[in-house]
């Protein structure tokens, strides 16, 4: 895992968490709400929706296209390459339940 921009914090029984800054909210807002990232060897959608910042796979569970290469409409992403599609409350895949994205 990349050290820059990470964050190590120790909870309760000894386990760690490990959060990694993906982009600072302006950095967000400037991008329209919703941005891609890669952090080592995930790539990440980040965005905002109804009001609370979310992370998930930019990776779609068909063939591996990007989710967020478009922006988001009515609270859903379509894959770029076979318009699967997915939920941006929760990731869930509307097109094939059962499959959703990693969050
Ligand atoms: S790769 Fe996303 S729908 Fe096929």
């Amino acid at each position: 895992m990349s050290t820059e921009n990470t964050i190590k914090i120790k909870k309760d029984e000894g386990a760690e968490a490990i959060y990694q800054l993906l982009a600072t909210t302006a950095e967000l807002k400037k991008s329209g709400g919703q941005l891609t990232k890669w952090i080592d060897d995930h790539d990440i959608l980040l965005y905002e929706f109804e009001g609370e910042i979310k992370a998930i796979s930019n990776v779609c569970r068909h063939f591996g296209g990007p989710i967020g290469y478009h922006k988001a409409k009515k609270g859903v992403f379509t894959c770029l390459w076979h318009n699967w599609q997915y939920s941006c409350k929760d990731g869930s895949n509307l097109t094939h339940c059962g499959l959703p994205l990693r969050n």
